[in-house]
């Protein structure tokens, strides 16, 4: 059987169109801002999002490390959820490299955080207190079952900001997954925010790369702290290439990773011993649990292993399917078949 591997959509291949345009990018030293195909992708991304700048870097977790350090001094507080990724799962590098001071809210199931708990921890001006300066969203939320965040929710939280002198940075390493969920534009979703961060590398397919975007003064500091963490790449065109090719042509195709989820979650809601909420599948990532008499995690893992179809527990009994343009509507299929052999 096909290998069929729903662990995330970061293990997408570039395209053969990425892969030749790779090799025909004309390219420069980006430090010095001289690779115009790292040019022409930051000015693409900038215009796609409608912000002064943008900013090509290696990885999502640089994106919004940058994106931290470049709106708080030492010191600083960042509001954030206890499910972010930027909390959970890119090392802790907000405090270890930039000393900034995280205040982790609960994240409610759809991804947001309520707008109350932000509002109480905005910190007082006080000696005792390391002062608020940034509130940072997720979209789609990774741990929340893959949600996107409305405009209304996104824009009732920079209204917050805004009246607290406050910036709020999106994580939007899916953002066009959110944008195709819920009709809008990333424009739209992204409008009233100061900075945005996106991924190249995941449902849009690109080999590696993400994208910081903000104010032409935002983005100049964020470039200083790129190079501090060793993220200057020279001729980072050869990545770009393939970048310029995900942003122009890859996310039309979110939807078929949406159909296909929504196939999948559906295909298996009725199975014996498998609990998953149909109305929280809204975008590329599933998650549901397993409560089954005869087999547990460790037995339906092996046996998915053993017909090549991969995925992750991401917690006891609690299982993530992703899908991404790696997948098709023919593994989807096969995918139910042997979930229901294992599990009748
Ligand atoms: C929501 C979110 N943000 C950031 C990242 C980090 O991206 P990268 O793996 O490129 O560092 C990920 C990776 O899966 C993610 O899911």
């Amino acid at each position: 059987m096909n290998k069929v591997d729903l662990r995330s959509d970061t293990i997408t291949l570039p395209t053969k169109e990425m892969l030749d345009a790779i090799a025909g990018a004309e390219l420069g030293d980006d430090v010095f801002q001289e690779d115009p195909t790292v040019n022409q992708l930051e000015d693409l991304a900038a215009t796609k999002f409608n912000k002064e700048a943008a900013l090509f870097v290696p990885s999502g977790t640089m994106a919004n490390l940058v994106a931290v350090l470049s709106h708080c001094q030492r010191g600083d507080e960042v509001i954030l959820g206890d499910q972010a990724h930027t909390f959970l799962y890119e090392a802790g590098g907000i405090s270890a490299f930039g000393g900034v001071h995280s205040r982790q809210i609960p994240n409610q199931e759809d991804g947001t955080l309520l707008l109350e708990d932000i509002k109480k921890s905005i910190r007082k001006e006080d000696v005792h207190f390391p002062p608020t300066r940034l509130i940072c969203l997720e979209n789609t939320h990774n741990r929340c079952l893959g949600m996107p965040l409305s405009v209304d929710y996104t824009n009732s939280v920079t209204e917050i900001a805004k009246i607290n002198s406050l910036s709020v940075h999106v994580d939007g390493a899916r953002i066009f997954n959110a944008a195709v969920s819920l009709g809008v534009s990333v424009t739209e979703l992204t409008e009233n925010i100061d900075s945005v961060s996106f991924c190249l590398s995941k449902g849009l397919s690109a080999p590696a790369g993400s994208m910081l975007c903000g104010t032409k003064d935002f983005i100049e500091i964020a470039r200083r702290n790129r190079k501090a963490l060793g993220g200057g790449m020279r001729q980072a065109g050869v990545l770009a290439a393939a970048g310029l090719v995900a942003l122009e042509k890859m996310t039309d195709r979110i939807i078929d990773d949406h159909k296909n989820a929504r196939t999948l979650a559906e295909g298996i809601s009725n199975i014996n011993g498998i609990s998953i909420n149909l109305d929280r599948v809204k975008t590329n990532i599933i998650y549901f649990s397993l409560d089954h008499p005869k087999v547990d995690s460790a037995l339906l893992l092996e046996e998915m292993a053993g017909k090549n179809i991969h995925f992750f527990e991401l917690g006891p009994s609690w299982f993530r399917l992703v899908t991404h343009a790696g997948v098709s509507e023919g593994d989807v299929d096969d995918v139910v078949g042997e979930f229901e052999r294992i599990l009748s």
